[in-house]
C-alpha cells in the first residue's frame, strides 16, 4: 500500500482518481481550495463517496498560501490535478489562472522537493498543443489561450525542478474528458442539461470541430499506471486520450438518439482559443503503460446521462 497526495480531490476528475486509487487500497490524502469557478456544493458531492472511507483524509486547503511540507510528508506520490480549468474564463481572469496553474504548482514542487517525494505526477492538457491537437508527444507546443499557456507554464516548472534538483516525475496529458461530475461548463455537461430541461443550446463554430474524448475512469486509469509503472514513466511524458475521435454534431445527434429529443441550437461564431481538431495519439501511453481506454463514447455518454438525471 502507497500514500498518494491527490490535489483538486473535489474537482471531477480529482475525486474518480482518489475512488480508485482507495479502491486499489493505497491510503489518499486529498486536498482542494473550492475554487468558486463552480458552485461549491457540486465539488461536496463529488468527495461524498470518499468521506468516510477508510484511507482517505481530506484538508481544504489553497496550494497558493498553503504550508505544503505537511501534506506531502512521507507521500509515495503526487498527483498534482488541481488547477483553474475552462478555457474562456481565463482570457477574463488571468490572475487567477496563472496563480493557480503556475505559482500553486510551483510552490508543490518545491515542497515535493524539500520532502523527496519519490513521484510527482503532473495533469496537463492538450490545450498545449494549441488549436489543433493530433500529433504525438513531441508535437510543437503553440498554447492558443491563457489557460493552455499557464497549464504549459506548469509543465516546464516541472521540467525546471526535474532537471535541476533530480525531481522525478511524469506528465500525463488528458484530452476532454467527460463522465459523471463532468464540470457544468462543459460542452457535454451543457448539452444534457439543454436536452432534459427544453432549454436551447449555444452551439460556438459549426459543429466539426472534433474531439478525442476520454471517459473519466480510463483519464484516471492512465494516471494510476504511471505511477503503478514508476521506472518507465519516470521523466516521460504521455497523451491520454480514448480510442474515438467523434465531431460535436455527432456527440449531439448522440445524445438526442439516447434522450429521445430535438436539441434547439442557437449558433455562434468560434470563441476565440477554441480548439478546432483534437486526435490523441496514445501509443507511447499504449507501448510503455499498457493503456488501453475502455470506455465507448456511446457508453460513457449513457452513464454521464444517467448522473446528470439523477442529480435532478
Ligand atoms: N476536464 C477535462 O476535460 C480536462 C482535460 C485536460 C486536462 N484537465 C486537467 O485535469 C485537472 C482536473 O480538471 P477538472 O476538469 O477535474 O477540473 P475541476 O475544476 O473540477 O477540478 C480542479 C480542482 O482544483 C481545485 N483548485 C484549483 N486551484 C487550487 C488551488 N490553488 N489550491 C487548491 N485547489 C485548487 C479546484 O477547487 C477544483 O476543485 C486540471 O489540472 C485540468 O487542467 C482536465
Amino acid at each position: 500500500m502507497s500514500c498518494c497526495v491527490v490535489t483538486g480531490a473535489a474537482g471531477f476528475i480529482g475525486s474518480h482518481l482518489c475512488e480508485a486509487l482507495l479502491a486499489k487500497g493505497h491510503e489518499v490524502r486529498g486536498c482542494d481550495a473550492f475554487i468558486p469557478y463552480y458552485p461549491r456544493h457540486l465539488k461536496e458531492q463529488n468527495l461524498m463517496g470518499l468521506q468516510g472511507q477508510s484511507g482517505f483524509t481530506f484538508s481544504e486547503l489553497d496550494l497558493r498560501q498553503a504550508e505544503l511540507m505537511p501534506l506531502l510528508e512521507g507521500a509515495d506520490a503526487v498527483f498534482h490535478l488541481a488547477a483553474m480549468a475552462g478555457l474562456m474564463k481565463s482570457w477574463s481572469d488571468f490572475t487567477l489562472y496563472s496563480s493557480c496553474n503556475a505559482e500553486a504548482t510551483q510552490r508543490l514542487l518545491a515542497a515535493a522537493r524539500d520532502t523527496n517525494c519519490p513521484h510527482f505526477l503532473y495533469v496537463s492538457t492538450s490545450s498545449v498543443y494549441g488549436r489543433e491537437a493530433t500529433g504525438t508527444e513531441d508535437s510543437l507546443l503553440a498554447p492558443n489561450s491563457p489557460y493552455g499557456i499557464t497549464k504549459l507554464a506548469g509543465e516546464q516548472l516541472c521540467r525546471a525542478y526535474e532537471a535541476n534538483f533530480g525531481l522525478p516525475l511524469t506528465i500525463l496529458r488528458y484530452f476532454s474528458v467527460y463522465g459523471p461530475r463532468q464540470r457544468p461548463d462543459m460542452a457535454y455537461h451543457i448539452i444534457i442539461r439543454a436536452l432534459l430541461q427544453g432549454q436551447p443550446f449555444v452551439q460556438y463554430g459549426d459543429g466539426e470541430q472534433t474531439r478525442s474524448n476520454t471517459y473519466c475512469t480510463d483519464s484516471v486509469q492512465a494516471s494510476i499506471l504511471a505511477f503503478e509503472n514508476r521506472a518507465v514513466a519516470l521523466g516521460e511524458t504521455f497523451n491520454v486520450g480514448g480510442g474515438e475521435v467523434v465531431s460535436l454534431n455527432t456527440v449531439r445527434a448522440m445524445l438526442e438518439e439516447l434522450l429521445e429529443r430535438r436539441l434547439q441550437i442557437e449558433h455562434r461564431p468560434p470563441r476565440p482559443g477554441d480548439q478546432k481538431h483534437t486526435a490523441a495519439q496514445t501509443e507511447k501511453a499504449q507501448r510503455l503503460l499498457g493503456y488501453a481506454p475502455r470506455t465507448t463514447v456511446c457508453e460513457g455518454l449513457k452513464k454521464q446521462i444517467e448522473w446528470q438525471r439523477a442529480q435532478g
